[in-house]
């Protein structure tokens, strides 16, 4: 078993009347002059923006807004926002919005008291060591950025997408309230619970599979979310499972499913390439590329693909043929991506036929010009990567 750690200091403040503790919360954690920043257009619409705004007025905290965060959000609109920051000598960033917010706060929180370029951190060429303080006010459960490490930027001179995880960014704390998620379209909302249950299946596929408490957790989390998406598209306005799926969003992204294993994350990977380059939504393009490479890299712990079968997709298990009784698993959770609206390779994800050339320039920025392999299950080069990718297109 894995050596661990577990850090998750984010505070969770989770409910219907969670917003009316922003300004409260915010000057707990120190924060005096406040960036609020958000997304295109769905806080503005749902009010969520001016209530929050009106919120940190009558609590007498200064603000500055800084809209205009899309999907995959970009490294120009970080430095922007790292500059209107140094300008009003802001000292705390309130992300009001899903992952992509979330995420440009954080490069913004890096950028702010650092000297250098803040790209060089999600180049690897530095590693931060202060920043402003992060905290969120959750809109779509999905990224799980409300309490993790990572933030995921693309830098659009070159279409490239990378992360950087450091505990710094972890958010002070994270309001949630499951009713301001009513509003998400279908797509985004299946999206979201494909994104968030990938967070765990990064971690459940391991070659490390002796600390049963993970895998159990794992599962049910695994099972949970699978329940409660059908219940949400069918009924936008069900409290109860929008719920099951905020807080699910957060708990398979903050390292409860990590603890004593070793993580995989080739699959985030593979999609990174995919989402930099065709701009498409995240969750969307893991549904396109984990059947393939479930399929290319079963073998290498062929037991733990016959337990997902059996425990999470209902698969009867045949003992006399765990190939088939894995296969049968991940054939089951293709037919759950189709169910609920997502692709399960990448013709459906961009429909259109991938050319060879977009594979191969897809498997060298992956294998960063050919230096870095991905996964840990098993550790794949880049040939691995094009034939996964070859795959996966439909
Ligand atoms: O921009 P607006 O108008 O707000 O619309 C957003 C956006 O178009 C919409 N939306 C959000 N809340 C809504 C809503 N629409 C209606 N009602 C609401 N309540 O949803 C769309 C998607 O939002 P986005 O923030 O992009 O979604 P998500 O949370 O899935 O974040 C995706 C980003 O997170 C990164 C992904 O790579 C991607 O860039 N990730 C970040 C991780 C992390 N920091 O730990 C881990 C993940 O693996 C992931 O890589
Ligand atoms: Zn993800």
């Amino acid at each position: 078993m894995k050596d661990f750690n577990y850090y998750a200091p984010t505070e969770v403040v989770f409910g219907e009347n969670s917003e009316e503790q922003v300004a409260a919360l915010v000057k707990k954690y120190g924060g005096t002059k406040v960036l609020v920043h958000y997304g295109g257009k769905s806080a503005e619409r749902s009010g969520l923006l001016d209530k929050i705004c009106g919120l940190l007025t009558e609590g007498g905290i200064a603000f500055k807004k800084l809209g205009g965060v899309v999907p995959n959000p970009r490294l120009s609109l970080v430095h922007e926002g790292i500059k209107l920051c140094r300008e009003e000598g802001i000292d705390f960033i309130l992300a009001v919005g899903g992952g992509s917010v979330i995420d440009s706060s954080k490069a913004i929180a890096y950028g702010v008291p650092y000297e250098g370029e803040v790209w060089d951190f999600y180049l690897g060429k530095d590693k931060a060591t202060e920043m402003l303080p992060v905290a969120c006010v959750l809109t779509i459960p999905a990224a799980g950025s409300e309490m993790s490490e990572a933030s995921v930027i693309t830098n659009e001179d070159g279409d490239v997408k990378l992360g950087y995880s450091n505990n710094l960014s972890r958010p002070k704390f994270a309001i949630m309230n499951p009713k301001r998620t009513f509003t998400l379209p279908p797509y985004q909302t299946a999206a979201g619970v494909t994104d968030m249950m990938m967070h765990t299946m990064e971690r459940y596929f391991t070659k490390d599979d002796d600390m049963d408490l993970t895998t159990d957790i794992a599962e049910t989390m695994l099972r949970s979310m699978k329940d409660a998406i059908f219940a949400v598209l069918k009924n936008p306005e069900d409290y109860r499972y929008r719920a099951q799926i905020m807080w699910g969003g957060s708990l398979m992204h903050n390292g409860l499913t990590g603890c004593g294993v070793t993580d995989d994350w080739a699959t985030h990977q593979l999609e990174h390439e995919l989402s930099g380059m065709f701009d498409v939504t995240h969750g969307a393009g893991l549904a396109a590329i984990w059947p393939s490479w479930a399929r290319y890299v079963m073998h290498e712990n062929l037991s733990r693909f016959v337990r997902f079968a059996v425990n999470v997709m209902d698969v009867p298990n045949d003992f006399t043929d765990p190939e088939g009784t894995a296969l049968k698993g991940i054939e089951a959770m293709e037919r759950f991506y189709h169910a609920i609206g997502m692709p399960i390779n990448i013709k459906e994800l961009i429909g259109k036929d991938i050319t060879d050339e977009e594979i191969k320039e897809m498997t060298r920025k992956c294998s960063r010009n050919y230096q870095h392999t991905c996964g840990q299950l098993k550790v794949l080069k880049a040939e691995d990567m094009e034939n996964i990718y070859k795959m996966a297109r439909g």
